[in-house]
């Protein structure tokens, strides 16, 4: 018995910022982003639109695409580290946006691994028998966080959301196996300083620009492409995938010369890499729900084929899912 994501759903709003639009606003350069990064535009959530109703658009889209009425979805996890609020958490807002009834919800913080960690926790959660039917969301409005005066991290970020949907299956396809690890010696060089209990809100802390993300790129950089590689080879280990079995890898979507990295030493072709932070930037814990749901949409994702999913966050956080489709 196998825990099978049964369908997806992903939603990026509509505003797109490109490189050139950020040469406007920091002292940059269309061409310093995308050779740096890969990145070419980003997608920016309206002002009115918040991390939940991202998510609760992915998740529609996957319970419509399933055919599962909202009655029967059990548990709801959301992966996010923009949460509408430090509390309600954002999984109770998309289990009353999506009318979830039968559900409890709740909240997984893991920054860019957030999605692969809440698929591990769905996938014990099915194989217990504690639940039947979850939703799994991964939603950023990381718009809300970027500082806009920061020319090393705002233009590396973008917003939207994806989804999942899990129940059990016996076919022999789904979750093969997965891999969790975390640093929290290194937090403090991918971090949001203030808003939480060590430095509430204050008018220091706004003057400050304390509320922002503040990153390390360079020492972060070092440490994704080797912990990436090592959930990789983990979890294709533990699956029993040998590497010319792999038909496709999700990376989580940061720079293109980490995905380039990993593909290299992975011996993977440009198709066995699926990429679209070209098109969204870095979605933290929605850019391989983002990604799975695309690709899924566009028919690359075939029955029986062998799937990676990698991350590495904040945290530090890093984890792999090995998958038949
Ligand atoms: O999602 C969670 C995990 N996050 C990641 O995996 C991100 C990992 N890090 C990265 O992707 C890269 O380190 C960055 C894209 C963030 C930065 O690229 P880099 O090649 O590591 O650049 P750097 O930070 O070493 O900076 C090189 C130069 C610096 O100038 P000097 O000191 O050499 O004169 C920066 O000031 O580039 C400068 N720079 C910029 N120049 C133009 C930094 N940002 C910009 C910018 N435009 N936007």
């Amino acid at each position: 018995m196998k825990a099978r994501i049964i369908s997806t759903g992903y939603y990026l709003p509509e505003r797109i910022l490109t490189n050139k639009d950020l040469e406007k606003m920091v002292d940059t350069t269309e061409e310093w982003i995308t050779q740096r990064t890969g990145i070419l535009e980003r997608r920016i959530a309206s002002e009115n639109e918040a991390t939940s109703d991202m998510g609760s658009a992915a998740g529609a889209a996957a319970l419509e695409k399933a055919g599962v009425s909202p009655g029967d979805v059990d548990t709801v996890i959301c992966a996010t580290i923009t949460p509408d609020h430090l509390f309600p958490s954002t999984a109770c807002l998309i289990q009353k946006k999506l009318k979830l009834s039968n559900a409890f919800a709740y909240d997984i913080s893991a920054a860019c691994s957030g999605f692969l960690y809440s698929l591990a926790s769905a996938e014990s959660l099915l194989k217990s028998g504690a639940a039947e039917t979850v939703l799994v969301v991964a939603a950023e409005k990381m718009s809300s966080i970027t500082d806009w005066k920061d020319r090393s991290t705002c233009v590396l970020f973008g917003d939207g959301a994806g989804a999942a949907l899990l129940k059990r299956d016996d076919s022999g396809r789904g979750i093969l196996s997965t891999y969790m690890k975390s640093d929290g010696n290194m937090g403090d060089l991918l971090i949001v300083p203030a808003g939480g209990s060590r430095m509430p809100a204050s008018e220091k802390t706004v003057a400050g620009r304390l509320h922002y993300l503040r990153m390390q790129g360079n020492e972060v950089f070092k440490v994704a492409v080797r912990n990436m590689l090592e959930s990789a080879q983990a979890v294709a280990e533990e699956a029993g995938i040998h590497s010319d079995e792999i038909n496709l890898v999700i990376p989580h979507q940061a720079n293109l010369r980490i995905i380039d990295a990993i593909a290299k030493r992975l011996k993977l072709g440009k198709d066995q890499v699926y990429v679209n932070l070209d098109r969204t930037g870095n979605t933290s814990a929605a850019s391989i729900a983002i990604s799975l749901a695309e690709a899924d949409s566009q028919s690359i994702l075939k029955e029986g084929d062998n799937i990676i999913l990698v991350s590495f966050g904040a945290g530090f956080t890093w984890a792999g899912v090995a998958l038949q489709w």
